[in-house]
Formats: structure tokens, C-alpha cells, sequence
């Protein structure tokens, strides 16, 4: 790892965030190859930068969108068509599945007649007022228990509402076309793809008897990546949701998924460089070049706990990786083993950044944040 990181960064300098594009393609082929059946639309919200969406484009990757911006960020690719065939390309590669969209988004969206979920009567109610054009998918409260990322808590109907929420959309004149839920993110408990599904099962053909004809399950997102080797493999969680898909659906139907993280955690690594060095309460802290307000945001949103490696050797002991603002919140990891005798100028680098990292990092304190660099192209 020292021959292929120190000339970069002796490149590029640091923060550095290296970016495998081989790596995306190959998790979207993994993605494809053990859910066949499955169409991906990758959730952008993971990591947004544009040339992750290009490289998925390319792959022919469909797209899981949260707002008006990241809508546009996919459209781009879809306007060349004629506008005949726009209604068929923007269903097949942008679902919109923020249940909560303001008036306005709603407004913007309507000439692209999208395919959008909802939760709850007074968003059907935003939706026909500002965008009667939509498709609708209902999504569905689940249990998310052992996830990294619980959802449930924020977004998805009851079951038990979910018949009346599709009656009332069909009855103000607009069309459900499915059933949608999330299990988490990174969900480890494979229990909760097949509870969601036996439930959205019940649901779906209870509609139908009701003679609402719905065409889409929606799997969501929470496929979980290898951080550590208790993860679950997904070759083992892909046959599942296969053969439960296949016993508890007719044949005439679409499966969709929105995989964030799956697609890219695994993709990008990050080098810092110690900038400060302290020992507090008998405990060392390195100060590095980036923090929980930039790359390390997943700390705070994502439940992240990361792993540091350094270049140096020397006996390891209990430190603390903090970041370069001013403020003390910004404490990376308190526990993490490394060498004490490494010095200022030296390097950490940490695996599997790909996912919910740079998505949400800032300015804060004037720090740009990491430099990208793309590699397999
Ligand atoms: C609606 C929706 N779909 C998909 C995802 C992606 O989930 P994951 O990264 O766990 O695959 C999220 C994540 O927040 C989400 O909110």
C-alpha cells in the first residue's frame, strides 16, 4: 500500500481521496449478477460526485434521487431523448424517493411526470395539488432492527394504513404503481429483507384483489458492505431476497433497488497526514488533515466508526485521531490502535470511505476538504 499511496500523495498532497472506478463498476456487476431480476437504481444521496454517476451511466445503472438537484444531476443524461420517449427513460432511470418533497420541488418536477414515493395522506395531498402528473409508490414502515442507519423511525406508512393510503390516491385521480421499503443501511440481519418482504407481499395482493393493479416492488437500499468480517456475504443475502421475491410475487411485476453504499463504500480510500501530535491524559492524539466536518462526516451522520492505518511500524497503543478545526467535536476516533512514535509529516490512511463521506463534508473552519483523484477509468 506504501508504493501506491506515498507517490500520490507526494503528488497530489493530502487530504487525498482516491476513487476506484473499477471498483464501482465491478460492485455494480456484482450487484447485477446475484439479482438479476433486480433493476438498480444507485442512491446518489451515498456520494453524488459526477463522476460516479458517469461511470454508473455507463455501466446502465438507473438512478434513486432525493431532490430536485440530484433529479437534474441524472436528467442531463435523458434530454437528448424525444420527448415521446422521456416519459419511458425517466421511469426507467430516476425513481424519486424522498417521501417528503416541498410544494415547490413538486411544482418544478411536474413536467417530468416522475416516478415519486409518498408515506402519508398529506403528502398525496401536496403531490395531487402541485404534482398530479407523478407515478406513486407507497412506502412502507419496516423493521430496520440491527442496521447501522435506522429509517423507520422517520419515513414509511403503517402496514396496516397502507390499503386506505392507496384507495385515497386512486380515488383523487392518481396512480399507484407500487410498494417500497428500506431495512436500514447496512443492514447485517438478513431477517429484515424477508419480514419487509413477506409484508409488502400481503399488501401488494391485497391491493390487487382490490382490483389495484401494482407493477413494482421496491427493495430499497441497506446491502451491506465488508467492513469487518462478521458482515453477512451478499452472494448469501442475494439468494434470499431471490427466492423470496420469486415465492411471494407473480411474474408480471418489476423488482427495483436503490443501493447506495453497496455500490460505492468500497471504492475510495483516504490519506491524511498527522499534523499535530499531543499526548492528553496519557493518551496520544494525532491531529490530522481532515475530520468529522469534512471526509469523516460519517461519523456523525452515518454511525461510522473508522479504522486508521499508518506506513510507520513501532509498538501500537490506544490513540485518538482528531481533526484539524477548532473544535473539540471534532475527534475522529478516541480508540484506535497505532504506533506512538509516529511524527509529524506521516501518513494515515483509511479503506472503504466510498459511501456517505465527502456527500456530506463542509468548509467548516475554512478547510477545503479532501482533493478527489479518480483511478481506473
Ligand atoms: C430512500 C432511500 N433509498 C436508498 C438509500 C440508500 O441506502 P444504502 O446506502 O443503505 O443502500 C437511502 C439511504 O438513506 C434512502 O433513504
Amino acid at each position: 500500500m506504501k508504493e501506491k499511496l506515498l507517490p500520490l500523495a507526494k503528488k497530489h498532497g493530502t487530504p487525498l481521496f482516491i476513487l476506484d472506478h473499477n471498483k464501482i463498476k465491478e460492485n455494480y456487476r456484482i450487484f447485477k449478477k446475484h439479482l438479476p431480476q433486480v433493476q438498480c437504481y444507485y442512491a446518489v444521496k451515498a456520494n453524488s460526485h459526477p463522476e460516479i454517476i458517469k461511470t454508473l451511466f455507463h455501466e446502465g445503472s438507473s438512478f434513486d434521487v432525493a431532490s430536485y438537484n440530484e433529479f437534474m444531476q441524472i436528467y442531463k443524461y435523458l434530454k437528448h431523448f424525444e420527448e415521446k420517449d422521456q416519459e419511458f427513460f425517466i421511469w426507467d432511470k430516476i425513481i424519486f424517493s424522498n417521501t417528503i418533497k416541498d410544494r415547490e420541488t413538486l411544482r418544478k418536477l411536474k413536467r417530468y411526470r416522475p416516478l415519486v414515493t409518498y408515506d402519508n395522506r398529506d403528502e398525496l395531498k401536496k403531490i395531487r395539488e402541485h404534482g398530479d402528473t407523478a407515478g406513486l409508490v407507497l412506502r412502507l414502515k419496516v423493521s430496520d432492527t440491527g442496521s447501522q442507519v435506522e429509517m423507520s423511525s422517520k419515513f414509511g406508512a403503517e402496514p396496516g394504513e397502507a390499503n386506505h393510503l392507496i384507495r385515497q390516491a386512486f380515488d383523487a385521480g392518481l396512480v399507484v404503481e407500487g410498494l417500497s421499503f428500506h431495512v436500514g443501511s447496512q443492514c447485517t440481519n438478513c431477517d429484515n429483507y424477508t419480514a419487509a418482504l413477506a409484508i409488502t407481499s400481503d399488501i401488494f395482493h391485497d391491493a390487487r384483489k382490490k382490483g389495484f393493479h401494482l407493477k413494482i416492488v421496491d427493495i430499497g437500499g441497506g446491502f451491506p458492505v465488508p467492513y469487518d468480517v462478521q458482515v453477512p456475504k451478499f452472494e448469501t443475502l442475494a439468494k434470499i431476497i431471490n427466492a423470496e421475491c420469486q415465492r411471494l410475487f407473480p411474474e408480471d411485476i418489476e423488482i427495483i433497488a436503490e443501493p447506495g453504499r453497496f455500490m460505492v463504500a468500497t471504492a475510495a480510500m483516504l490519506l491524511a497526514e498527522i499534523i499535530g501530535k499531543a499526548r492528553r491524559e496519557g493518551k496520544i492524539f494525532y491531529y490530522i488533515n481532515d475530520g468529522v466536518y469534512h471526509t469523516f462526516s460519517g461519523v456523525v451522520y452515518d454511525h461510522w466508526h473508522p479504522n486508521f492505518t499508518s506506513f510507520g511500524r513501532g509498538k501500537k497503543e490506544v490513540c485518538a485521531v482528531v481533526g484539524p478545526t477548532c473544535d473539540s467535536f471534532d475527534k475522529i476516533s478516541l480508540s484506535v490502535q497505532l504506533p506512538g512514535n509516529l511524527t509529524i509529516g506521516d501518513y494515515l490512511y483509511t479503506e472503504n470511505v466510498g459511501a456517505y463521506s465527502i456527500a456530506s463534508s463542509t468548509k467548516f473552519n475554512g478547510f477545503d476538504g479532501a482533493k478527489i483523484i479518480h483511478i481506473g477509468r
